[in-house]
């Protein structure tokens, strides 16, 4: 259900999810600052009260360990950690109204009073658990930091919640000769007090029940809690443990020294702590926002892998100390790129920083994201390619277009000044500002000139119509339900039309005339045109803020709001035309992915992996969990892709005129043997290799060679020094066998 666009100032008060303070922001957490930043600027421009707060996520076990391989403290590293991603958000133009910290006072505070009202309503039990123990390091290790051998396929090396390799998911205990990711040691089992939030109690559950269901998550959202949270009665949830044993880095539970909120506990409170800091700085009532009753708004934009923390233990939480519970969440899904997951070995694990460095305009990426977005829990995928097609063709080529076609008319044969406009030209004018049916601007026309019209935009102008009428409150409708997608589409059937305003009067023939009649027609032209532009502008701005803030000085105008579209811009004196775009050369993407290819390194806990451990002692889904391979490994899937066969050669010969290749005549066990053209002849005899077992690609796609069809790939081991030697499996295998 999409709210109304139409009521009076509204009380709103929005967050994105809080990025961890120990990595970088990566076009992958982009999706979500840019998705809330462009809504929370749709809210503000259309007049409601709307504040928009964040904070670094600074607590947690790896915060504290990688200050300590660094040498710094936590409170350096987290400092310097929070320039980094400010200045990352001020480059995407994230506008936030305050960004804060989970290291604050005010964050302490919330998080202490929640904490000592949960206890009041005794939904707070202390309870002896055993865990793995780090005896050299003397401390509690998380999952994560637990590795050893996978209890189903005994790999080697795996996390102690998930193996790499095969996937599967299992329990620390399983693990088969564990061992401390941190020490090297192998960890002890020790028992220690942890404090738990008990969300199996009946108010817990049946509160959850209600508030699942009540039109606060999206319908996909809504239809996972239930997975998790089962039927009423069904009580699945189990107590969540909020505790973290010292050392740690985070807030001291107020009644058990030594013992810490668990980084999970403290970071949502972080909303609150962030807010707190605006309200002092602005004077806000915090208690208008938060109090139970409160008739402000509350939105929370994340990811759909932190749902379980944000529909679960943060109502429970609010609902029980007595604060009012979100509004709605809105949960969005992951990125993929030219669509894989991000990968470093692709160069396609994209920093921030990278892409600033190498492309700049960041308004590009904010269109394109904006264009993909739907307000699903879909996932996203930013393929290169398209990415360059679709800032060129739309923006440069349908936007930017407009008023480069026309502004330098306007400057010269009018002294910089607008002047007015005929019934016509308001008539479609009226089109493009408020998607006026379409033939209002044919019937303004003259018939001849509607005929023309129609026919230029041809079939187009029926596709687009249904979108175009009333286009000022269906766009306004799709920037409220998120639905980004659809409002650029829109907005660009807009440009489409104020294009084919321009194609049809040509006010570069008409510039060319010297009579006097066109000399006035060239004028308003340029200046419906223009104004045409200044309306799709103001539709674009929540998106482009920095390219409307520009046109906003060349048309020498501050009002780009909602509002003022009714305002025309007539007999008004505008600057010279700037340029105001450029377009996006593929030489720069090809560059930035070579780069981030290059600075492939090995992570330390990432930023995915740390939240993956932390969420999956509730999380039944783990998989959701991963959200982007950070690393140089494949998976077992990409492995299973290549059918690798134990190979007979029957026959090898040599190719006459080919200096490097044999022929290899293989049986793998089918009807026909298979040819190969294997690049070995500096290294083999073909006498040599007849009746040898060796190992081909049985499914690599058929490559026509000079010398025929070559229908698969041997396999053979080379290094720096030369040689060459092909792969022979052990006795006993037979021409056929799968290797796997
Ligand atoms: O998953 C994450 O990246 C967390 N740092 C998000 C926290 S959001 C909120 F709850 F603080
Ligand atoms: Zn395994």
């Amino acid at each position: 259900m999409t709210r109304s666009t139409q009521s009076a100032s509204r009380k709103i008060l929005v967050t994105s999810a809080l990025p961890y303070a120990n990595g970088s922001i990566h076009l992958g957490h982009l999706v979500e600052y840019i998705q809330t930043d462009i809504w929370v600027r749709f809210q503000k421009m259309r007049g409601h009260s709307c504040h928009y707060v964040c904070a670094d996520d600074t607590h947690g076990t790896p915060v504290m360990l990688r200050a300590e391989k660094e040498g710094i403290t936590p409170e350096q590293l987290i400092a310097r950690v929070w320039q980094e991603h400010f200045e990352d958000f001020s480059a995407f133009h994230v506008n936030f109204d305050h960004y804060g910290s989970t290291n604050s006072a005010e964050t302490r505070e919330h998080a202490n009073a929640i904490y000592n009202k949960l206890r009041d309503a005794n939904l707070i039990e202390k309870r002896s658990i055993e865990q793995y123990y780090d005896p050299v390091k003397q401390m509690f290790l998380p999952d994560r930091f637990i590795k050893g051998e996978c209890p189903k396929c005994h790999a080697k090396d795996q996390y102690g919640d998930n193996c790499e390799v095969c996937g599967a998911a299992y329990t620390t205990s399983e693990v088969i000769n564990p061992y401390s990711a941190v020490s090297g040691a192998k960890p002890v089992m020790k028992a220690s007090d942890h404090y738990f939030f008990k969300l199996s109690a009946p108010s817990c559950q049946q509160f959850l029940q209600q508030w699942t269901k009540s039109g606060t998550l999206q319908a996909e959202a809504a239809n996972k809690m239930q997975e998790w949270l089962g039927e009423a009665g069904d009580n699945k949830l189990t107590d969540w443990d909020i505790s973290r044993d010292a050392p740690y880095f985070g807030f001291e539970i107020p009644d058990a020294p030594g013992k810490y909120f668990y980084v999970w506990l403290d970071a949502p409170v972080g909303y609150m702590g962030s807010f707190q800091k605006l309200c002092s700085a602005k004077g806000i009532n915090f208690d208008d926002y938060w109090k139970q009753g409160s008739d402000a708004e509350l939105y929370h934009f994340i990811g759909k892998d932190i749902l379980y923390f944000h529909a679960l233990f943060w109502p429970a939480m609010l609902q029980h100390a007595g604060f009012r519970t979100p509004t709605k969440l809105f949960a969005h899904g992951f990125l993929t790129v030219n669509g894989e997951k991000m990968s470093k070995s692709r160069g396609t694990f994209i920093t921030a920083k990278s892409y600033v460095d190498h492309i700049r305009n960041t308004e590009y990426l904010r269109y394109y994201y904006a264009s993909k977005l739907n307000g699903t829990m879909e996932d996203l995928d930013l393929s290169l390619e398209d990415f360059v097609a679709k800032v060129n063709s739309d923006l440069i080529g349908k936007y930017i277009n407009i008023a480069s076609r026309c502004a330098g008319f306007v400057t010269k044969r009018f002294n910089g000044k607008l002047g007015r406009m005929s019934d016509s030209d308001i008539a479609a004018l009226r089109t493009v500002k408020y998607g006026d049916a379409l033939e209002s601007f044919g019937q303004a026309i003259t018939k001849a000139e509607a005929n023309l019209y129609a026919s230029a935009i041809g079939q187009k102008l029926d596709g687009a119509r249904e979108t175009i009428i009333a286009s000022r409150i269906k766009i306004a409708e799709f920037y409220e339900a998120r639905d980004y997608s659809k409002a650029l589409r829109a907005v660009m059937q807009l440009a489409e039309v104020a294009n084919t305003y321009v194609n049809h009067f040509k006010p570069w023939e008409l510039a060319k005339s010297e009579k006097e009649e066109d000399l006035s027609r060239l004028h308003e032209v340029c200046t419906t045109a223009l104004n045409m532009f200044k309306a799709i502008t103001t539709y674009l701005s929540p998106i482009l803020p920095v390219t409307a803030s520009k046109v906003g000085e060349f048309l020498n105008t501050d009002v780009l709001t909602w509002n003022s579209l009714d305002c025309d811009l007539l007999d008004h004196t505008i600057n010279e035309y700037q340029h105001l775009m450029t377009r996006l050369d593929p030489k720069l993407i090809a560059a930035m992915v070579d780069a981030n290819k290059a600075s492939l390194q090995p992570a330390p806990v990432p930023h995915s992996q740390q939240r993956h451990a932390e969420a999956q002692q509730h999380d039944t889904s783990k998989k959701e969990n991963n959200i982007m391979e950070t690393n140089n490994y494949i998976t077992i899937d990409d492995f299973a892709k290549v059918d690798l066969r134990v190979a007979k050669i029957v026959n090898a010969e040599h190719v006459e005129g080919a200096e490097k290749l044999l022929k290899l005549t293989l049986d793998i066990g089918e009807e026909n043997p298979r040819t190969v053209f294997a690049g070995i002849k500096s290294a083999y005899d073909p006498e040599q290799l007849q009746g040898r077992l060796t190992v081909m690609v049985a499914n690599l796609a058929p490559r026509k060679m000079k010398f025929g069809m070559s229908e698969g790939m041997v396999l053979a081991a080379s290094g720096d020094a030369p040689g060459l030697y092909i792969l022979h499996p052990d006795t006993g295998a037979q021409p056929g066998m799968r290797i796997k």
